[in-house]
């Protein structure tokens, strides 16, 4: 059976109350049930994590992507600046998609860059939450 790590980073535990007219309303843990029971559907385990820390991103990435096939990850604020974050995934032999809920370019200046673009598989923003399902079938299809 094949797993996917579903990674959250900072703030996005506040999912639902959190800017909701950017965010939308879904909770964290909606989005996380929505990603299993999709990926169960097409035989695929989910382990989700989500921290505000990111050395404890970090210490899951490391004990847990030498037994997945490929992750899913929401970095938050890191996106932006979180260097030691990026070198755990360049460490990684898996494909990577990265998702932001909201359209990071067309908001403030700072979000337009992304420094975890160039070791990840590719970019799913702006879909609103569907981004994880998205980034889940292409995942599942290869
Ligand atoms: C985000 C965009 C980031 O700039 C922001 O810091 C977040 C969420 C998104 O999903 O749109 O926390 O990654």
């Amino acid at each position: 059976m094949k797993t996917v790590l579903l990674i959250n980073g900072p703030n996005l535990n506040l999912l639902g109350q959190r800017e909701p007219e950017i965010y939308g309303r879904a909770t964290l843990i909606e989005i996380e049930n929505m990603v299993a029971e999709k990926a169960a559907r097409k035989g695929i385990q989910v382990k989700s994590f989500q921290s505000n820390h990111e050395g404890a991103i970090i210490d899951f990435v490391q004990a847990e992507h030498g037994a997945a096939d490929g992750i899913i990850i929401n970095p938050g604020a890191l996106t932006h600046y979180g260097y030691a974050l990026r070198d755990s995934l360049t460490g990684v032999r898996l494909p990577i998609i990265e998702v932001h809920i909201s359209n990071v370019h067309k908001r403030e200046e700072w979000r337009r860059q992304t420094i975890m673009a160039e070791v990840c598989t590719g970019i799913i923003c702006g879909l609103g939450a569907e981004g994880y399902l998205l980034a889940l079938d292409y995942l599942a299809n290869h």
